[in-house]
């Protein structure tokens, strides 16, 4: 494995499972020390202990970052720990509901909204202000459904596309200091947060909608955030990465219409109509859905 980040330092986030723990992998597998964060410290341990098992340096500090004072604690403790600080990765987020918009209550709205979006700030404020190294980069978790519609995920993607905003704001505000903030935009990724998602038969219905052909694992997210932070994307600020195995290349169009169609005989100009069952495909779904 190559060791882009050895000597570095990143604090991660949301790091016991899922995307989390797949990144604090990647960045200890690739020489990087990792201070990795979660609520419960049991199954944070655990997964740790899983990393440094395989010669990883880790160390892990509990808590709940949506909690005034916790992201303030993180980076104290990561500086204290390993004495620098490079990287600062946040991946968690919640979704307090599944549902239409019409339906939503304010306290999940604004509850949905603040826990998405100020963690993000509160990390880069304390990393910054208790002396991130220069030259460093900063990583988030985004969605794809923060720039497309994802049905009954209205409040979650609206706080993920203020998360993209702010973003954009951090990096223009620490370019200057040679600090660079990305964020990733998986599409449906095979973990505990969205398996309502993916359970059962919708696993194989959503696939059939992805050119790539399988859902996302947390490792091919880990891949492109370490990618980011990296100085391999040395030049590269408040951008929105989707790492969605193509799935925003195309709508929720029947499976038979995606790839095989390209394989497919075009009909010449002068064919005639179109056959009834691609012209029914088209119709039934208003163009181009
Ligand atoms: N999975 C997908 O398909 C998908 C798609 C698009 C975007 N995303 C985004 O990817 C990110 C990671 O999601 P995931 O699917 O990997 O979720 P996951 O498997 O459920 O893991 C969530 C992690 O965050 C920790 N956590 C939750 N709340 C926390 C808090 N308040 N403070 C500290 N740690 C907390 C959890 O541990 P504890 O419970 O012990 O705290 C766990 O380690 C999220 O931002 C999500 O919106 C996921």
């Amino acid at each position: 494995m190559r060791s882009r980040f050895a000597g570095r330092v990143a604090v991660v986030t949301g790091a016991s499972k899922g995307i989390g723990a797949a990144i604090a992998r990647r960045l200890a597998d690739e020489g990087g020390s990792v201070l990795m964060n979660a609520r419960d410290a049991e199954n944070l341990q655990r997964t740790a202990a899983g990393i440094a098992k395989t010669g990883g340096r880790v160390h892990c500090v509990p808590g709940n970052i949506t909690r005034p004072g916790t992201c303030e604690q993180l980076i104290a403790a990561a500086l204290e720990h390993y004495g620098r600080l490079d990287h600062v990765v946040n991946t968690v987020a919640v979704n307090l509901a599944y549902g239409p918009l019409l339906a939503a209550e304010r306290d999940m709205f604004m509850g949905t909204m603040e826990r998405n979006t100020w963690p993000s700030v509160d990390l880069v404020q304390q990393a910054v202000a208790q002396g991130m190294a220069e030259g460093g980069s900063v990583a988030v978790i985004s969605t794809i459904g923060s720039h497309s519609l994802a049905p009954y995920l209205a409040a979650y993607s609206a706080s993920k596309a203020a998360l993209d905003l702010i973003v954009r704001h951090l990096a223009r505000e620490l370019g200057p200091r040679n600090i660079r903030v990305n964020a990733v935009a998986p599409g449906l990724v095979t973990t505990d947060m969205s398996q309502i998602l993916w359970a059962g038969e919708r696993k194989q219905a959503e696939e059939q909608l992805l050119p790539l052909g399988r859902l996302g694992r947390p490792s091919d997210i880990a891949a492109a955030v370490t990618w980011l932070l990296s100085d391999d994307a040395c030049w590269l600020t408040g951008q929105i990465i989707d790492v969605d195995g193509g799935r925003l290349l195309v709508g929720d169009e029947p499976a038979d219409l995606i790839g095989a169609d390209l394989a497919a005989p075009q009909p010449k100009p002068d064919a005639g109509p179109p056959s009834p069952g691609r012209a029914q495909h088209y119709t039934s779904a208003g163009g181009t859905r």
